[in-house]
């Protein structure tokens, strides 16, 4: 598929590589595609470009940015194209989140209604996103959104980066993001008790 992943940062580069070693064909979207000409060997276009490229876009920006950039890009731009959101918002000292009683998913999918908004991998850090087998055992990702064929797309696209369907746990729709990004402050406490920030969750359900 052709994705287009908007950032340049850690979470942008690291599903770029993970989707090109699968065979998609990326283009990352930033402010400024000229300072960024060489980026790991990852082809660069401006946000516009990108998300007029693609099939399936990504979100990974910082999140209490997200919004405002997405609307410089254009409703009519973004609209029928998967949006899949890795965006978390919190404050420059990651202790406060900026949609307290929200979530930036929901935000997006307000405001861009024709849209389909899909939530998932932001529960754990850019190395995990794309090599899940890289930890001491399976684990679990979470996708929510409201429309059905996207979160397939969307499944589909995760086992292509190692997530087999078994660890994919569908928790609802675009309402259950809050989970996700929420999950973020104890994703802190988490590594700061752990010493690293390359672990994930394991949903373990009762023995049958
Ligand atoms: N890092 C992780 O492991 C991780 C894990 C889970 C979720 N997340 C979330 O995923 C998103 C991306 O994280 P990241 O670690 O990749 O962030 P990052 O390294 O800071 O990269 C963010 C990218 O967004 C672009 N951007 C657009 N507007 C921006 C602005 N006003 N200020 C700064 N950058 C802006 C920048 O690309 P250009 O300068 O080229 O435009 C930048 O490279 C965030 O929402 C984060 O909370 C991150």
């Amino acid at each position: 598929m052709r994705i287009g992943l908007l950032g340049t940062g850690n979470v942008a580069r690291a599903l770029a590589h993970g989707w090109s070693t699968a065979g998609h064909d990326v283009l990352l979207g930033s402010r400024a595609p000229k300072e960024r000409a060489d980026l790991e060997g990852l082809p660069v276009a401006s946000l516009s470009e990108t998300a007029a490229h693609a099939e399936v876009l990504v979100n990974a920006t910082p999140g209490n940015v997200s919004v405002e950039l997405l609307r410089s890009i254009g409703a009519q731009a973004l609209a029928g194209t998967l949006l899949i959101d890795v965006g978390v918002g919190l404050s420059d000292d990651f202790t406060e989140l900026s949609h307290p009683n929200s979530s930036l998913a929901e935000q997006i999918q307000e405001a861009f209604p024709l849209t389909p908004v899909v939530k998932t991998l932001c529960t754990m850090d850019s190395t995990a996103m794309i090599a899940p087998d890289s930890l001491d055992g399976p684990s679990t990702v979470f996708l929510s959104g409201d429309d059905a064929e996207a979160k397939r797309t969307t499944g589909r696209l995760l086992t292509d980066l190692g997530w087999p369907e078994s660890s994919q746990l569908d928790i609802g729709g675009i309402t259950t993001a809050r989970g996700q990004e929420h999950f973020a402050l104890l994703f802190m406490g988490i590594a700061g008790g752990l010493g690293a920030h390359t672990f994930n969750i394991n949903v373990v359900p009762r023995r049958r």
